[in-house]
């Protein structure tokens, strides 16, 4: 079954479950207007804040307008445990068609169980079906589980070196070798 959600935008990928390295089933979904409060829930507590490439803003009022913004214009996807949300990610699909920015944010209590890495293939597939010619995003080189996780599902460093970097998914290469395969 597909989700039809978010100005319009309807995906054979959503809704999905993943387990993660404790066997927990996480449902992964389309994000809805009615799941703003439990999205905020989540940020309410987020750690770390507006340190590094890619987090949401420190600052209460800065992450609230962040917030809005995310909701009302990019195309996001929850991970839900017990139906609190412990994961978002989030893709601009409205302003970047051919190649969105990716964001994804797991609750410090939910990383290192593998929910970061399936929650980016569910977004690679997602941007696969969206027509997505590449993905991007950006990275602090200290981040290093992040990067390890945008590794494992295919992103490369592209752009010059710096205390940020730019990586990239090519999904053009991603289906060339899957029908290879
Ligand atoms: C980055 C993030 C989304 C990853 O999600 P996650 O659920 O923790 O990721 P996973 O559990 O799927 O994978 C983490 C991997 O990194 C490894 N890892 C953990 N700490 C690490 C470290 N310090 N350096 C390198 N790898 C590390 C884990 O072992 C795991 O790899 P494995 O599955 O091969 O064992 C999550 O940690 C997070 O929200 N961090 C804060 C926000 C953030 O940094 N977002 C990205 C901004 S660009």
């Amino acid at each position: 079954m597909s989700t039809r959600s978010q100005k319009g935008l309807s995906f054979e990928t959503l809704p999905t479950r993943i387990k993660d390295k404790c066997g927990r089933v996480i449902e992964v979904r389309a994000y809805e207007a009615e799941d703003y409060e439990s999205l905020k829930a989540m940020y309410d507590t987020f750690e770390p804040k507006g340190l590094e490439a890619g987090l949401p803003p420190g600052d209460d009022q800065a992450g609230l307008r962040w917030l809005q913004h995310v909701t009302s214009g990019l195309f996001n996807i929850l991970a839900l445990y017990k139906g609190s949300v412990i994961g978002h990610c989030t893709i601009d699909l409205c302003h970047a068609p051919s190649c969105p920015e990716y964001l994804i944010f797991v609750q410090k209590s939910f990383r290192d169980h593998g929910i970061g890495t399936r929650l980016s293939e569910v977004m690679k597939e997602v941007a696969k079906e969206a027509g997505c010619e590449k993905v991007w995003l950006t990275v602090r080189t200290a981040n290093t589980r992040a990067i390890n996780v945008f590794k494992k599902v295919g992103f490369e460093f592209c752009g010059g070196i710096e205390i940020e970097r730019d990586m990239e998914l090519d999904l053009k290469q991603a289906k060339v070798s899957c029908s290879l395969s």
